[in-house]
C-alpha cells in the first residue's frame, strides 16, 4: 500500500494575490497529482480565493485558512469567519499555531472554540501543538503537548476527533534552523497518537511535524513512520523548491 503523506505549506504573512497566483500556477505545472499525497496550502486570507480558484481541478491540493474566528458572523472587525473562509475556497484551517499562541496570545480555550467552529462549518482543523525551549529543557514536552491537545479537542465526540489533523511544531524549531531529531519528533508523535486513541479517534489520524523542515532534512524526518507529513514555513515560499520537496521519496 502506498504510504499516505501530507505536505502543508504555511505561507504566514507572505504572498499577496499576485504572488500567490504566480506560485500556484508554477507549482501545479511542476507537480502532477500523486496517489497518497495530499498538498495543503495556507496562504494569507486575501490570497485564499486565488489559490482555491487556480487549484479547483486538483482534488489533491487543498487550500486552508491560517486562522479563523469562532463566531460565524457579526461585529468582529478584522476577523475571518469559517463560512467566509469556506466561501473563499478553504477546506480547512490552522488552529493554535505557535505564532497565534505566543505573538497574539491565543489561549487553549480559544483553540477549542476554533476547532469546534471549523468542524461545525465542515472544514478540517489542523491543530498545532508544541513546547517552548524552556519547557523542553525542564522535561515538560509531553505535559505541554498533551495539555494543548486535550484543551483543543475538549468535549469532541470520537467521530469529530477523528476528523482533526494535528501538527507537532516545537516552538524552538520554528524559523530557527533547529530541528527536533527524527527520533525525538517520532516519540512525541507517538504520545499524541496514543492520546488521540484515548479520545476516541478511529482510523489513523494525520500528525504532521513542523519546524525548520527543508529539502535537506525532510527525507530523514519522513523516514519515521510516525510522521504522516510535514508543515513547512520558510521552505514552502518558493514554488520550484516546494515542488521538489513535495516530490521527495519514491
Ligand atoms: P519554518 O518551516 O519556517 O520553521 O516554520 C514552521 C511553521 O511554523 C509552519 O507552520
Amino acid at each position: 500500500m502506498t504510504r499516505r503523506l501530507t505536505f502543508a505549506a504555511n505561507w504566514k504573512m507572505h504572498h499577496g494575490p499576485l504572488a500567490a497566483r504566480a506560485f500556484i500556477d508554477r507549482f501545479l505545472e511542476l507537480v502532477p497529482p500523486r496517489e497518497g499525497r495530499e498538498l495543503w496550502v495556507f496562504p494569507p486570507a486575501a490570497s485564499l480565493h486565488v489559490v482555491a480558484d487556480a487549484a479547483r481541478s486538483r482534488a489533491d491540493v487543498k487550500p486552508g485558512a491560517q486562522n479563523v474566528y469562532w463566531e460565524p458572523k457579526g461585529a468582529f472587525t478584522g476577523e475571518l469567519s469559517v463560512p467566509i473562509a469556506r466561501e473563499a475556497g478553504a477546506r480547512g484551517g490552522l488552529v493554535g499555531h505557535s505564532e497565534r499562541r505566543h505573538v497574539f496570545g491565543e489561549t487553549d480555550e480559544d483553540t477549542r472554540r476554533k476547532v469546534l467552529a471549523l468542524l461545525d462549518g465542515g472544514l478540517t482543523p489542523l491543530l498545532c501543538v508544541g513546547e517552548k525551549l524552556a519547557e523542553r529543557d525542564e522535561g515538560r514536552t509531553e505535559d505541554v503537548v498533551l495539555r494543548q491537545l486535550r484543551a483543543g479537542l475538549g468535549g469532541l465526540d470520537p467521530e469529530r476527533v477523528s476528523r482533526v489533523m494535528i501538527a507537532y511544531e516545537p516552538v524552538w524549531a520554528i524559523g530557527t534552523g533547529r530541528n527536533a531529531t527524527p527520533r525525538d519528533a517520532a516519540a512525541v508523535h507517538a504520545v499524541i497518537r496514543a492520546e488521540l486513541g484515548r479520545l476516541g479517534a478511529t482510523g489513523r489520524s494525520t500528525i504532521l511535524y513542523g519546524g525548520s523542515v527543508n529539502l535537506g532534512n525532510a527525507l530523514s524526518l519522513l523516514a519515521e513512520e510516525e510522521l504522516d507529513g510535514v508543515l513547512v514555513g520558510g521552505a514552502s515560499l518558493e514554488a520550484d523548491a516546494w515542488a521538489e520537496l513535495v516530490g521527495i521519496g519514491a
